[in-house]
Formats: structure tokens, C-alpha cells, sequence
């Protein structure tokens, strides 16, 4: 199992390409089962999660090319990938295939959409809670699937002649149930109207998709969608958006080691909240021509107060990349995690570098101390497993970073990166 190796102390400086964004990606993979044509998407990151779901559309019949993919070719350019739907042979996607990944729960609306039918594992993915699909059901239901659980499988039909439009109101904002519940829409008979949708940037990446391959859509990028319903959809070039997590972690990691580095394509529209937070802890921004410059020189951070909320506000996902940001920082910051109920697990890792966290329900308390030093740790999801590489950046001494796969999960080549840019970073592979 791969390990990284960092040894802390060395400051960023230089460009690092940000690349396309995992949480579009998949969707728009996904977004390949409505039609028989074929999607080109272009800037797709190179991750193991699109690796997964590849697979997964195979299994229902999805051709999955890559174009042109050779060594040494510039990450700016993503890959580009040609899905071809032709057929659905299997509207089963198994439990081995949907556990790895929660995002491919989500084949379950166009599958419906355009197959009638499918049977789908419940999900997997990173142990951040619970992370119940109710609401992706429930909407689909509106659209008049009927749904039956059966060991571990939802089990879904529509009435016959397909999923009719209808009005969903989400109680609370879901970035899955969205998905699931636009992709399926779009070929539903009708109008459909979702009150209380998700507005990441990676909706609205994909509505802009699937209006590319004629589906009608209304409010894109707002809360309240509107879809009318078409019989087919046909197929389209797009671009993915750039990664806004992985731009924030990568601005993070400056503000925590000190130094200059511009992150080329990223989108400061997108990750708004999140430099305004830097700004007001002393780090410097500036939006530049096709990106963002973060600089900070030998000043001293400000403490911060911090409350995760859905798109404007605060990513959850770069939540514990911030805290690990404000450790060596004077005074007590506060992180409020509002979205998921279990998504502290880095605390632990990032107190065996010597982190003064204290935790308390939704809420955990950072005091800056003078120094963190080196330690093993364990990556236990995703975005924490960043945290623990930013810890290890400026940490006194070696970091090993053991299991490596949750970071390789979202972040394209991190050790590649940072190191073009000072850091000394190393993968052990074994
Ligand atoms: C997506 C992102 C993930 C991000 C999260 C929140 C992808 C691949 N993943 O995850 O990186 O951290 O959005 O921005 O894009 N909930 C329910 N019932 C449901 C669905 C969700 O109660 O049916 C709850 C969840 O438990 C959570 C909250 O809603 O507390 C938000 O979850 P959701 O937005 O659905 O997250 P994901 O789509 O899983």
C-alpha cells in the first residue's frame, strides 16, 4: 500500500494546474447513460474515483475511451474521454462496484430515465456519517418511480411510458439527490421543478452538459431548477470545470508554509467564501488572468472563525484542510461542521503532530502552537487525508501519510505538485 513521505519546513513557490473537478467528472461520466450517442468530456482528472466509475458504466454498457492518452502530457489538459451508451445491457450496478464509490449511486436517475428501470446497490464511499440516500428517493418517487429496498438494493420501476415530471422540495440541500433527481428529470414527460436544489458549481457544470445534448433547463447555478422533460438526448463536447477543492487546498497549503504560488485555471468565483476567510487570516490574494496568486510572506495569521454550509457558503470539503491550515496560528480558531455529523477525524491524526484541537459535537477548537512535529498518521477519507499532508508540510521532521488510496481518490498527482514547487514530498510505493 502506498505511503507519502514529507519532511516539513520548506515553503511553496511557483504554479501548480489545477485540474478538472472530481465532483463534476463523475456526474458527467454518469450523465453519459442518457443518451446513445456519444460525450466527450475534456479536462478530466486523472483519479482513481473516475477509474471506478468507469468500470461501473462498463458493466451497463457504457464504450469508454480515452483519447490521445500518452505519458508527459500537460496536466492543464485533463483527459479527454469519448463515452458511448449505446446500448444499456445491465441496469444492475452490484454492490462490490457501488460500495467503493458513493458518487455512483447516482446512475440510478438516468438509468430510470431512460431504461424504465434499475436495480442499484445502496452506496459506499468515505466515512464521514451516515449519509442516507432518503432524499434522492423520495424525489424520484415524485417523479412517479416506484421504489422497493431489497437486501441492500433499491429496487426502482416507473409506471409505464416513463418518469412523469413533478415538483420536488428538497427539506435540506443535497449535492447527490440533485444529481440523481435532475439527471433522471430531463427525460421525464413533463416539467419537473426542484425546489431547494444544490447550486455547487458542479450542478450547475453538469445542467450546462446536458442543455448541450438538448436537454431544456431553467435557473442553472440557482436553487430552484426547472427541467422539461425531452424524449432524447444526443450527444455533446464538454469541458469539465476546474477542481475548486483541490485549488483550496493547494491556497491552504501556502498560507500554512509561507511562500508565492499561482494556481493556474482556477476559478475564484467558485471558491469565494473560502478566500475571503484567507483574506481576513492575513493571507494575500489576488485574481489574476486565468487564475489565482496566494502569497504570504513572513506575517503572522490571524485567528478565524469558520461554519461549514452548502454552496456559497464554506465547503465542507475544505474543512479540515483549513484547520490544519490555522495550527501553527496564535490564538483559537473555530470550525463549526454543520453539514455531516462525523467529518472530525483528522483531529486525532493531526494531535499526534502535536495540534492543540479540542472537539466538542459539531464544533472543535484549534490553539495555535509553536511547532508541530512529525509523526505516522492514517488517512481516514479524502479531504482529511489533505489535511494530514498540509500538518506534514509544516511539521518539524518526517511525516508518513499511510493509505495513500483516499488521497489518490481526489487529488491528481499531490506529490507531483507540491514538490515542483519546493515541498519535499515522496510516495512510497511497495
Ligand atoms: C457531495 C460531494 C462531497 C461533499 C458533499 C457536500 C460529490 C461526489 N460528493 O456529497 O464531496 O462533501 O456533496 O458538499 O460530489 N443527506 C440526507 N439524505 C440524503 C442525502 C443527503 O440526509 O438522501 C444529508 C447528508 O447526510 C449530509 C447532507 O445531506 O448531511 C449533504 O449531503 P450531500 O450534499 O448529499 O453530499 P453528497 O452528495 O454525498
Amino acid at each position: 500500500m502506498d505511503r507519502i513521505k514529507i519532511t516539513g519546513g520548506q515553503q511553496l513557490n511557483g504554479t501548480i494546474a489545477i485540474s478538472g473537478a472530481k465532483n463534476a467528472a463523475l456526474p458527467l461520466m454518469i450523465a453519459s447513460l442518457l443518451t446513445s450517442d456519444t460525450l466527450t468530456l475534456k479536462n478530466v482528472p486523472n483519479l482513481a474515483d473516475v477509474g471506478q466509475l468507469g468500470r461501473i458504466l462498463r458493466n451497463h454498457g457504457t464504450d469508454f475511451t480515452i483519447a490521445g492518452k500518452r505519458p508527459g502530457k500537460s496536466p492543464m489538459q485533463g483527459e479527454t474521454f469519448h463515452l458511448t451508451s449505446r446500448d444499456i445491457w445491465d441496469t444492475t450496478a452490484p454492490y462490490e462496484m457501488v460500495s467503493k464509490m458513493r458518487a455512483s449511486f447516482w446512475v440510478l436517475g438516468p438509468l430510470l430515465g431512460r431504461e424504465h428501470k434499475a436495480r442499484v446497490s445502496l452506496p459506499g464511499g468515505c466515512a464521514i456519517g451516515t449519509r442516507p440516500v432518503d432524499l434522492h428517493l423520495e424525489g424520484l418517487k415524485k417523479l412517479g418511480a416506484k421504489i422497493e429496498l431489497e437486501d441492500g438494493y433499491v429496487i426502482a420501476r416507473t409506471p409505464r411510458g416513463g418518469l412523469k415530471g413533478g415538483k420536488i422540495t428538497f427539506p435540506l440541500i443535497s449535492v447527490g439527490a440533485t444529481h440523481n433527481c435532475l439527471l433522471a428529470a430531463v427525460l421525464a414527460r413533463g416539467e419537473t421543478l426542484i425546489e431547494n436544489a444544490a447550486a455547487e458549481p458542479e450542478i450547475g457544470d453538469v445542467a450546462r452538459c446536458l442543455v448541450k445534448m438538448g436537454a431544456k433547463i431553467e435557473g442553472i447555478d440557482t436553487h430552484t431548477l426547472k427541467i422539461q422533460g425531452v424524449t432524447q438526448l444526443e450527444g455533446a463536447v464538454h469541458t469539465v470545470l476546474p477542481d475548486r477543492i483541490e485549488a483550496g487546498t493547494y491556497a491552504m497549503a501556502v498560507a500554512a508554509t509561507g511562500g508565492d504560488v499561482f494556481l493556474e485555471g482556477a476559478d475564484p468565483t467558485h471558491l469565494q467564501s473560502a478566500l475571503d476567510l484567507m483574506v481576513e487570516a492575513g493571507v494575500t490574494i489576488k485574481i489574476k488572468k486565468g487564475g489565482i496568486q496566494v502569497t504570504r510572506g513572513k506575517e503572522a495569521l490571524k485567528p478565524v472563525q469558520v461554519e461549514t454550509q452548502p454552496f456559497p457558503g464554506f465547503p465542507t470539503d475544505l474543512q479540515a484542510q483549513f484547520m490544519a491550515m490555522m495550527l501553527l496560528v496564535k490564538g483559537t480558531s473555530t470550525v463549526r461542521e454543520t453539514i455531516f455529523e462525523n467529518r472530525f477525524m483528522h483531529v486525532a491524526e493531526l494531535m499526534r503532530m502535536g495540534a492543540d484541537i479540542s472537539q466538542s459535537g459539531d464544533t472543535a477548537q484549534i490553539t495555535g502552537v509553536d511547532e508541530l512535529h512529525g509523526a505516522q498518521v492514517m488517512a481516514t477519507d479524502l479531504r482529511a487525508s489533505a489535511s494530514l499532508v498540509i500538518g506534514g508540510l509544516v511539521a518539524k521532521g518526517d511525516t508518513i501519510v499511510n493509505r495513500v488510496y483516499h488521497l489518490d481518490r481526489g487529488f491528481e498527482r499531490i506529490e507531483e505538485k507540491l514538490s515542483a514547487c519546493g515541498a519535499i514530498i515522496e510516495r512510497l510505493s511497495e
